[in-house]
Protein backbone atom coordinates (compact mmCIF):
# COMPACT_ATOMS: atom_id res chain seq x y z
CA UNK A 1 0.00 0.00 0.00
CA UNK A 2 1.07 3.44 -0.86
CA UNK A 3 0.00 6.92 -0.64
CA UNK A 4 0.50 10.72 -1.75
CA UNK A 5 1.05 13.75 0.05
CA UNK A 6 0.06 16.81 -2.01
CA UNK A 7 0.49 20.35 -0.86
CA UNK A 8 -1.79 23.00 -2.62
CA UNK A 9 0.79 23.78 -5.83
CA UNK A 10 0.35 27.50 -7.00
CA UNK A 11 1.85 28.15 -10.58
CA UNK A 12 3.05 24.97 -12.68
CA UNK A 13 5.35 25.45 -15.30
CA UNK A 14 7.44 23.80 -17.64
CA UNK A 15 6.90 20.63 -19.88
CA UNK A 16 5.28 17.37 -19.08
CA UNK A 17 5.58 14.14 -21.53
CA UNK A 18 3.42 11.84 -22.54
CA UNK A 19 4.14 7.72 -22.51
CA UNK A 20 3.37 5.39 -24.78
CA UNK A 21 -0.28 3.70 -24.48
CA UNK A 22 -1.38 1.29 -21.84
CA UNK A 23 -3.77 -0.09 -23.83
CA UNK A 24 -1.89 -0.47 -26.70
CA UNK A 25 1.33 -1.97 -25.44
CA UNK A 26 -1.00 -4.67 -23.65
CA UNK A 27 -2.58 -6.30 -26.97
CA UNK A 28 0.40 -5.84 -28.94
CA UNK A 29 2.29 -7.58 -26.49
CA UNK A 30 -0.20 -10.20 -26.38
CA UNK A 31 0.31 -10.51 -30.42
CA UNK A 32 4.12 -11.13 -29.73
CA UNK A 33 2.81 -14.60 -28.76
CA UNK A 34 2.48 -15.43 -32.20
CA UNK A 35 5.22 -14.88 -33.82
CA UNK A 36 8.26 -17.28 -33.68
CA UNK A 37 10.72 -14.02 -34.47
CA UNK A 38 12.41 -11.82 -32.13
CA UNK A 39 9.79 -8.49 -32.01
CA UNK A 40 11.13 -5.43 -30.75
CA UNK A 41 8.52 -3.11 -29.27
CA UNK A 42 9.61 0.15 -28.28
CA UNK A 43 7.54 3.13 -26.05
CA UNK A 44 6.24 0.63 -23.64
CA UNK A 45 5.01 2.67 -20.37
CA UNK A 46 6.66 1.64 -17.14
CA UNK A 47 3.74 0.77 -15.61
CA UNK A 48 2.30 -2.00 -13.33
CA UNK A 49 -0.11 -3.52 -15.71
CA UNK A 50 3.11 -3.91 -17.77
CA UNK A 51 4.88 -5.33 -15.21
CA UNK A 52 1.57 -7.72 -14.98
CA UNK A 53 1.79 -8.51 -18.33
CA UNK A 54 5.50 -9.46 -18.56
CA UNK A 55 4.98 -11.89 -15.49
CA UNK A 56 2.36 -13.80 -17.44
CA UNK A 57 4.42 -14.10 -20.53
CA UNK A 58 7.29 -15.09 -18.57
CA UNK A 59 5.64 -17.94 -16.93
CA UNK A 60 4.42 -19.20 -20.56
CA UNK A 61 8.28 -19.22 -21.29
CA UNK A 62 8.67 -16.36 -23.14
CA UNK A 63 12.20 -14.22 -23.53
CA UNK A 64 11.76 -10.97 -22.66
CA UNK A 65 15.15 -8.72 -22.80
CA UNK A 66 15.01 -5.20 -21.87
CA UNK A 67 17.18 -3.26 -24.57
CA UNK A 68 16.43 0.65 -22.70
CA UNK A 69 14.40 2.32 -20.25
CA UNK A 70 10.95 2.06 -22.60
CA UNK A 71 12.19 -0.78 -25.12
CA UNK A 72 11.87 -4.70 -24.85
CA UNK A 73 12.94 -7.29 -27.50
CA UNK A 74 10.27 -10.20 -26.75
CA UNK A 75 10.98 -13.64 -28.05
CA UNK A 76 7.84 -16.80 -28.18
CA UNK A 77 9.27 -19.18 -30.18
CA UNK A 78 9.11 -21.70 -26.93
CA UNK A 79 5.69 -21.37 -24.92
CA UNK A 80 4.30 -23.40 -23.11
CA UNK A 81 0.63 -22.67 -21.32
CA UNK A 82 1.05 -25.53 -18.86
CA UNK A 83 2.60 -22.83 -16.12
CA UNK A 84 0.80 -19.78 -16.79
CA UNK A 85 0.53 -17.40 -14.00
CA UNK A 86 -3.39 -17.73 -13.17
CA UNK A 87 -2.97 -15.55 -9.94
CA UNK A 88 -2.14 -12.85 -11.45
CA UNK A 89 -4.58 -13.53 -14.01
CA UNK A 90 -7.05 -13.38 -11.77
CA UNK A 91 -5.97 -9.90 -10.60
CA UNK A 92 -5.52 -8.23 -13.90
CA UNK A 93 -8.27 -7.73 -16.16
CA UNK A 94 -5.96 -6.90 -19.29
CA UNK A 95 -4.44 -10.51 -19.17
CA UNK A 96 -8.14 -11.39 -20.91
CA UNK A 97 -6.47 -9.90 -24.01
CA UNK A 98 -4.24 -13.22 -24.29
CA UNK A 99 -6.90 -15.23 -24.85
CA UNK A 100 -6.89 -14.96 -29.13
CA UNK A 101 -3.41 -15.77 -28.91
CA UNK A 102 -3.58 -18.57 -26.16
CA UNK A 103 -6.39 -19.91 -28.59
CA UNK A 104 -4.45 -19.63 -31.91
CA UNK A 105 -1.23 -21.01 -30.55
CA UNK A 106 -2.45 -23.55 -28.19
CA UNK A 107 -5.63 -25.27 -29.16
CA UNK A 108 -6.94 -26.02 -25.77
CA UNK A 109 -6.49 -23.29 -22.87
CA UNK A 110 -8.02 -23.37 -19.12
CA UNK A 111 -8.02 -19.59 -18.04
CA UNK A 112 -9.72 -17.98 -14.92
CA UNK A 113 -11.87 -15.44 -15.43
CA UNK A 114 -9.95 -11.83 -15.36
CA UNK A 115 -10.32 -9.59 -12.45
CA UNK A 116 -9.45 -5.95 -12.41
CA UNK A 117 -10.55 -2.26 -11.69
CA UNK A 118 -13.86 -1.94 -10.02
CA UNK A 119 -15.23 0.09 -12.23
CA UNK A 120 -19.02 -1.60 -13.08
CA UNK A 121 -20.18 -4.79 -14.16
CA UNK A 122 -17.69 -6.00 -17.07
CA UNK A 123 -18.18 -8.78 -18.77
CA UNK A 124 -16.91 -10.69 -21.65
CA UNK A 125 -19.79 -12.12 -23.70
CA UNK A 126 -18.64 -10.04 -26.62
CA UNK A 127 -15.09 -11.76 -26.77
CA UNK A 128 -16.64 -14.97 -26.58
CA UNK A 129 -19.80 -14.86 -29.05
CA UNK A 130 -16.84 -13.22 -31.35
CA UNK A 131 -14.56 -16.05 -30.30
CA UNK A 132 -17.38 -18.96 -30.93
CA UNK A 133 -17.83 -17.25 -34.11
CA UNK A 134 -14.66 -18.33 -35.14
CA UNK A 135 -14.58 -21.72 -34.32
CA UNK A 136 -14.09 -22.28 -30.39
CA UNK A 137 -15.63 -24.45 -28.11
CA UNK A 138 -16.39 -23.12 -24.28
CA UNK A 139 -17.29 -24.54 -21.47
CA UNK A 140 -17.89 -22.47 -18.36
CA UNK A 141 -16.82 -24.17 -14.65
CA UNK A 142 -16.64 -22.31 -11.57
CA UNK A 143 -14.55 -19.12 -12.20
CA UNK A 144 -12.82 -20.77 -15.12
CA UNK A 145 -13.26 -21.15 -18.62
CA UNK A 146 -12.17 -24.12 -20.77
CA UNK A 147 -11.49 -22.87 -24.31
CA UNK A 148 -10.70 -25.25 -27.73
CA UNK A 149 -9.54 -23.89 -30.54
CA UNK A 150 -8.82 -27.13 -33.27
CA UNK A 151 -8.98 -24.62 -36.15
CA UNK A 152 -9.92 -21.24 -36.58
CA UNK A 153 -11.73 -20.25 -39.90
CA UNK A 154 -12.94 -16.29 -40.31
CA UNK A 155 -16.05 -15.39 -40.36
CA UNK A 156 -18.80 -12.12 -39.76
CA UNK A 157 -18.59 -10.62 -36.57
CA UNK A 158 -20.87 -8.08 -34.84
CA UNK A 159 -18.96 -6.85 -31.58
CA UNK A 160 -22.85 -5.63 -30.17
CA UNK A 161 -20.69 -2.96 -27.34
CA UNK A 162 -17.86 -1.94 -29.46
CA UNK A 163 -16.00 -3.75 -26.40
CA UNK A 164 -12.55 -2.42 -27.22
CA UNK A 165 -10.77 -5.73 -25.57
CA UNK A 166 -13.42 -7.97 -27.58
CA UNK A 167 -12.50 -6.15 -30.77
CA UNK A 168 -8.50 -6.53 -30.06
CA UNK A 169 -9.09 -10.10 -29.19
CA UNK A 170 -10.80 -10.95 -31.98
CA UNK A 171 -8.20 -9.16 -34.49
CA UNK A 172 -5.55 -11.55 -32.71
CA UNK A 173 -7.71 -14.60 -32.85
CA UNK A 174 -8.28 -13.94 -36.71
CA UNK A 175 -4.72 -12.80 -38.29
CA UNK A 176 -4.00 -16.57 -38.52
CA UNK A 177 -7.41 -17.77 -39.30
CA UNK A 178 -8.26 -20.03 -42.24
CA UNK A 179 -10.10 -17.39 -44.52
CA UNK A 180 -11.39 -14.10 -43.91
CA UNK A 181 -12.64 -12.13 -40.99
CA UNK A 182 -15.45 -9.53 -40.80
CA UNK A 183 -15.92 -7.57 -37.81
CA UNK A 184 -18.81 -4.94 -37.73
CA UNK A 185 -19.36 -2.86 -34.86
CA UNK A 186 -15.94 -3.02 -34.32
CA UNK A 187 -13.73 -0.31 -31.36
CA UNK A 188 -12.29 2.00 -33.55
CA UNK A 189 -10.16 3.59 -30.88
CA UNK A 190 -6.66 5.06 -31.75
CA UNK A 191 -4.97 1.80 -30.01
CA UNK A 192 -7.23 -1.26 -31.72
CA UNK A 193 -5.86 0.57 -34.70
CA UNK A 194 -2.34 0.19 -33.44
CA UNK A 195 -2.71 -3.44 -32.93
CA UNK A 196 -3.63 -3.40 -36.46
CA UNK A 197 -0.89 -1.18 -37.61
CA UNK A 198 1.44 -3.83 -35.73
CA UNK A 199 0.22 -7.16 -37.29
CA UNK A 200 0.14 -5.00 -40.54
CA UNK A 201 3.87 -4.80 -40.11
CA UNK A 202 4.56 -8.15 -39.22
CA UNK A 203 2.96 -9.68 -42.74
CA UNK A 204 -1.26 -9.64 -41.54
CA UNK A 205 -3.59 -8.28 -43.86
CA UNK A 206 -5.73 -6.42 -42.21
CA UNK A 207 -7.83 -3.37 -43.39
CA UNK A 208 -8.94 -0.50 -41.06
CA UNK A 209 -9.54 2.72 -40.83
CA UNK A 210 -11.78 3.28 -44.29
CA UNK A 211 -15.09 3.04 -42.13
CA UNK A 212 -15.58 3.46 -39.21
CA UNK A 213 -16.57 0.20 -36.76
CA UNK A 214 -15.65 -2.19 -39.64
CA UNK A 215 -12.13 -4.23 -39.83
CA UNK A 216 -11.83 -6.78 -42.49
CA UNK A 217 -8.88 -9.84 -41.52
CA UNK A 218 -7.59 -11.73 -44.62
CA UNK A 219 -6.01 -14.58 -42.43
CA UNK A 220 -1.99 -15.44 -43.15
CA UNK A 221 -0.05 -18.76 -42.46
CA UNK A 222 2.59 -16.98 -40.57
CA UNK A 223 3.62 -13.46 -38.92
CA UNK A 224 7.54 -11.71 -38.98
CA UNK A 225 9.23 -10.37 -36.67
CA UNK A 226 9.92 -6.15 -36.37
CA UNK A 227 10.38 -3.49 -34.71
CA UNK A 228 7.11 -0.90 -33.49
CA UNK A 229 6.85 1.97 -31.65
CA UNK A 230 3.75 2.29 -29.39
CA UNK A 231 1.38 5.55 -29.86
CA UNK A 232 1.67 8.33 -26.86
CA UNK A 233 -1.02 7.38 -24.50
CA UNK A 234 -3.86 9.92 -24.85
CA UNK A 235 -5.34 9.45 -22.30
CA UNK A 236 -2.90 10.02 -20.18
CA UNK A 237 -2.18 13.22 -22.61
CA UNK A 238 -6.05 14.64 -21.42
CA UNK A 239 -5.15 13.87 -17.63
CA UNK A 240 -1.99 16.53 -18.06
CA UNK A 241 -4.00 19.05 -20.35
CA UNK A 242 -6.66 19.07 -17.57
CA UNK A 243 -3.84 20.03 -14.94
CA UNK A 244 -2.67 22.75 -17.17
CA UNK A 245 -6.48 23.97 -17.14
CA UNK A 246 -6.92 23.99 -13.87
CA UNK A 247 -3.55 25.61 -12.59
CA UNK A 248 -2.34 28.88 -12.98
CA UNK A 249 1.05 29.09 -15.54
CA UNK A 250 1.59 27.02 -18.87
CA UNK A 251 2.17 23.28 -18.82
CA UNK A 252 3.70 21.81 -22.44
CA UNK A 253 2.45 18.40 -22.83
CA UNK A 254 4.34 16.70 -25.11
CA UNK A 255 4.84 13.96 -27.19
CA UNK A 256 0.70 13.59 -28.17
CA UNK A 257 -1.19 12.86 -31.37
CA UNK A 258 -3.73 15.21 -31.29
CA UNK A 259 -5.86 14.00 -33.49
CA UNK A 260 -6.51 11.34 -30.77
CA UNK A 261 -7.95 13.73 -28.39
CA UNK A 262 -10.70 15.34 -31.04
CA UNK A 263 -13.88 15.24 -28.77
CA UNK A 264 -11.20 15.53 -25.37
CA UNK A 265 -10.43 18.76 -26.96
CA UNK A 266 -13.90 20.04 -28.20
CA UNK A 267 -15.39 19.65 -24.75
CA UNK A 268 -12.04 21.55 -22.78
CA UNK A 269 -12.44 24.59 -25.73
CA UNK A 270 -15.99 25.18 -25.10
CA UNK A 271 -15.31 24.94 -21.01
CA UNK A 272 -13.01 27.67 -22.06
CA UNK A 273 -9.29 26.10 -21.71
CA UNK A 274 -7.18 27.84 -23.67
CA UNK A 275 -4.93 25.32 -25.93
CA UNK A 276 -2.46 26.17 -28.41
CA UNK A 277 -2.31 22.81 -30.61
CA UNK A 278 1.09 21.76 -32.37
CA UNK A 279 1.57 18.83 -34.31
CA UNK A 280 2.49 16.93 -31.28
CA UNK A 281 2.50 18.74 -28.44
CA UNK A 282 -0.21 20.86 -26.69
CA UNK A 283 -0.02 23.81 -24.78
CA UNK A 284 -2.41 24.55 -22.12
CA UNK A 285 -2.42 27.98 -21.13
CA UNK A 286 -3.99 30.24 -17.67
CA UNK A 287 -7.48 31.35 -17.96
CA UNK A 288 -9.25 31.60 -14.36
CA UNK A 289 -12.60 31.76 -16.79
CA UNK A 290 -13.83 28.63 -16.86
CA UNK A 291 -17.67 27.80 -18.00
CA UNK A 292 -19.73 24.79 -17.28
CA UNK A 293 -21.19 23.18 -20.01
CA UNK A 294 -24.49 21.25 -20.06
CA UNK A 295 -23.38 17.92 -20.46
CA UNK A 296 -20.36 15.75 -21.03
CA UNK A 297 -21.42 12.43 -22.00
CA UNK A 298 -19.39 9.44 -23.09
CA UNK A 299 -18.50 6.90 -26.10
CA UNK A 300 -16.86 4.50 -27.20
CA UNK A 301 -14.18 6.09 -29.60
CA UNK A 302 -14.29 8.74 -31.07
CA UNK A 303 -16.48 10.21 -29.01
CA UNK A 304 -15.43 11.64 -25.35
CA UNK A 305 -13.31 8.99 -23.35
CA UNK A 306 -14.61 7.27 -20.33
CA UNK A 307 -11.04 7.10 -18.84
CA UNK A 308 -10.85 10.91 -19.02
CA UNK A 309 -14.14 10.98 -18.09
CA UNK A 310 -12.72 11.41 -14.04
CA UNK A 311 -10.25 14.06 -14.84
CA UNK A 312 -13.27 16.85 -16.62
CA UNK A 313 -15.22 16.29 -13.55
CA UNK A 314 -12.44 17.79 -11.63
CA UNK A 315 -12.26 20.03 -14.27
CA UNK A 316 -15.91 20.99 -14.14
CA UNK A 317 -15.44 21.53 -10.43
CA UNK A 318 -13.92 24.87 -11.80
CA UNK A 319 -16.08 25.85 -14.20
CA UNK A 320 -19.10 28.50 -13.31
CA UNK A 321 -22.40 27.27 -13.63
CA UNK A 322 -23.69 23.19 -13.59
CA UNK A 323 -22.11 20.15 -15.59
CA UNK A 324 -23.71 16.70 -16.26
CA UNK A 325 -21.09 14.29 -16.21
CA UNK A 326 -22.86 11.30 -18.20
CA UNK A 327 -20.56 8.09 -18.14
CA UNK A 328 -22.65 6.19 -20.78
CA UNK A 329 -19.82 3.42 -21.00
CA UNK A 330 -19.85 2.03 -17.21
CA UNK A 331 -22.11 2.47 -14.03
CA UNK A 332 -19.34 2.06 -11.50
CA UNK A 333 -17.06 5.13 -12.04
CA UNK A 334 -18.47 7.94 -10.45
CA UNK A 335 -17.42 7.43 -6.71
CA UNK A 336 -14.31 9.72 -7.17
CA UNK A 337 -17.44 12.46 -7.04
CA UNK A 338 -17.92 11.09 -2.86
CA UNK A 339 -14.14 12.27 -2.71
CA UNK A 340 -14.36 15.35 -4.63
CA UNK A 341 -17.45 15.89 -2.02
CA UNK A 342 -15.52 15.35 1.23
CA UNK A 343 -12.59 17.97 -0.61
CA UNK A 344 -15.39 20.88 -0.75
CA UNK A 345 -17.13 20.14 -4.40
CA UNK A 346 -20.42 20.74 -4.67
CA UNK A 347 -21.57 17.58 -6.24
CA UNK A 348 -24.11 15.02 -6.88
CA UNK A 349 -24.34 11.44 -7.30
CA UNK A 350 -27.58 11.13 -9.76
CA UNK A 351 -27.71 7.40 -10.28
CA UNK A 352 -24.78 5.15 -11.35
CA UNK A 353 -24.08 6.83 -14.50
CA UNK A 354 -24.31 10.60 -13.66
CA UNK A 355 -23.19 13.32 -11.45
CA UNK A 356 -24.18 16.81 -11.69
CA UNK A 357 -21.35 19.33 -10.87
CA UNK A 358 -21.57 23.08 -9.76
CA UNK A 359 -18.75 25.63 -9.70
CA UNK A 360 -16.62 27.42 -9.59
CA UNK A 361 -15.86 25.63 -5.68
CA UNK A 362 -12.60 25.91 -3.92
CA UNK A 363 -11.40 22.51 -2.87
CA UNK A 364 -9.68 21.61 0.73
CA UNK A 365 -7.19 19.28 1.59
CA UNK A 366 -8.41 15.97 3.17
CA UNK A 367 -7.66 12.43 3.44
CA UNK A 368 -9.00 10.50 0.46
CA UNK A 369 -9.26 7.68 -1.50
CA UNK A 370 -7.78 6.51 -4.88
CA UNK A 371 -10.39 4.24 -6.24
CA UNK A 372 -9.87 2.88 -9.50
CA UNK A 373 -6.97 4.09 -11.83
CA UNK A 374 -8.27 6.88 -13.51
CA UNK A 375 -9.81 8.14 -10.60
CA UNK A 376 -6.79 8.11 -8.45
CA UNK A 377 -5.45 10.49 -11.12
CA UNK A 378 -8.78 12.90 -10.73
CA UNK A 379 -8.18 13.10 -7.23
CA UNK A 380 -4.39 14.11 -7.57
CA UNK A 381 -5.69 16.78 -10.08
CA UNK A 382 -8.17 17.97 -7.28
CA UNK A 383 -5.44 17.64 -4.54
CA UNK A 384 -2.90 19.88 -6.56
CA UNK A 385 -5.30 23.05 -6.38
CA UNK A 386 -6.83 21.97 -3.08
CA UNK A 387 -6.20 24.70 -0.29
CA UNK A 388 -3.28 22.61 2.01
CA UNK A 389 -2.52 19.17 2.50
CA UNK A 390 -3.58 15.99 0.48
CA UNK A 391 -3.57 12.20 1.50
CA UNK A 392 -4.31 10.13 -1.37
CA UNK A 393 -4.70 5.99 -0.01
CA UNK A 394 -4.28 3.52 -2.27
CA UNK A 395 -1.76 5.18 -4.51
CA UNK A 396 -0.83 1.88 -6.21
CA UNK A 397 -3.59 1.87 -8.27
CA UNK A 398 -2.64 4.78 -10.38
CA UNK A 399 0.67 3.12 -10.72
CA UNK A 400 -1.30 0.77 -12.99
CA UNK A 401 -1.38 3.12 -15.86
CA UNK A 402 0.69 6.19 -15.47
CA UNK A 403 4.39 6.11 -16.14
CA UNK A 404 6.17 7.61 -12.68
CA UNK A 405 3.69 10.10 -12.35
CA UNK A 406 4.93 11.56 -8.95
CA UNK A 407 8.46 12.51 -10.81
CA UNK A 408 6.39 14.30 -13.88
CA UNK A 409 4.55 16.26 -11.74
CA UNK A 410 7.16 17.21 -9.45
CA UNK A 411 8.93 18.29 -12.54
CA UNK A 412 6.60 21.44 -13.55
CA UNK A 413 6.50 22.15 -9.78
CA UNK A 414 4.07 19.93 -7.74
CA UNK A 415 4.13 19.35 -3.85
CA UNK A 416 3.85 15.72 -4.31
CA UNK A 417 5.60 12.93 -2.76
CA UNK A 418 5.14 9.39 -2.55
CA UNK A 419 4.87 7.49 1.17
CA UNK A 420 5.12 3.08 0.60
CA UNK A 421 3.75 1.95 3.93
N1 LIG B 1 -19.21 -4.97 -22.60
C1 LIG B 1 -20.12 -5.98 -22.60
N2 LIG B 1 -19.69 -7.22 -22.95
C2 LIG B 1 -18.40 -7.48 -23.27
C3 LIG B 1 -17.46 -6.43 -23.26
C4 LIG B 1 -17.91 -5.18 -22.91
O1 LIG B 1 -21.27 -5.79 -22.30
O2 LIG B 1 -18.07 -8.62 -23.59
C5 LIG B 1 -19.63 -3.62 -22.24
C6 LIG B 1 -19.00 -3.19 -20.93
O3 LIG B 1 -19.79 -3.58 -19.84
C7 LIG B 1 -18.92 -1.71 -21.08
C8 LIG B 1 -18.66 -1.51 -22.56
O4 LIG B 1 -19.09 -2.72 -23.17
O5 LIG B 1 -20.15 -1.12 -20.79
C9 LIG B 1 -17.23 -1.20 -22.92
O6 LIG B 1 -16.37 -2.19 -22.42
P1 LIG B 1 -15.07 -2.59 -23.21
O7 LIG B 1 -15.07 -4.06 -23.42
O8 LIG B 1 -14.91 -1.72 -24.40
O9 LIG B 1 -13.95 -2.28 -22.17
P2 LIG B 1 -12.62 -3.09 -22.07
O10 LIG B 1 -12.21 -3.52 -23.41
O11 LIG B 1 -12.71 -4.06 -20.97
C10 LIG B 1 -10.99 -1.09 -22.51
C11 LIG B 1 -9.90 -0.41 -21.74
C12 LIG B 1 -10.53 0.37 -20.59
C13 LIG B 1 -11.51 1.39 -21.17
C14 LIG B 1 -12.56 0.67 -22.05
C15 LIG B 1 -13.51 1.62 -22.75
C16 LIG B 1 -8.03 -1.90 -22.06
C17 LIG B 1 -7.09 -2.88 -21.47
N3 LIG B 1 -8.97 -1.41 -21.24
O12 LIG B 1 -11.63 -1.95 -21.58
O13 LIG B 1 -9.48 1.06 -19.96
O14 LIG B 1 -12.17 2.06 -20.13
O15 LIG B 1 -11.89 -0.11 -23.05
O16 LIG B 1 -12.80 2.52 -23.54
O17 LIG B 1 -7.93 -1.55 -23.23
C18 LIG B 1 -8.36 2.13 -18.20
O18 LIG B 1 -7.38 2.23 -18.95
O19 LIG B 1 -8.46 2.74 -17.11
C19 LIG B 1 -9.48 1.31 -18.63
C20 LIG B 1 -10.41 0.87 -17.78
Amino acid sequence: MSKFIINKSYKLNGRIEVSGMKNSALPILSACLLIEDNVEISNVPDIKDIEKMFLIMKSLGVKIKKTSSNSFIINAKNINPENIDKQTMKKFRGSILLLGSLLKKFKEVNLPEPGGCIIGNRPIDNHLEALKKLGVKLEEGRGEYKFKAENLVGNEIVIPDFSVTGTENTIIAAVMAEGKTLIKLAACEPHVYDLCSFLNKCGAKIKFGESCHIIEIEGVKKLHGTSYKIIPDQIEAGTYLVLGAITRGEILVDNLNPDHLDSFICRAKQMGVKLKINENSILVKDNPNLKAIREIKTYPYPGFPTDLQSPIGVLATQCLGTTIIHDSIYEGRMGYINELIKMGASAIIADPHRSIISGITKLYGTEINSLDLRAGAAVILAGIIAEGQTIIHNAEIIDRGYEKIENKLKKIGVDIKKIDD
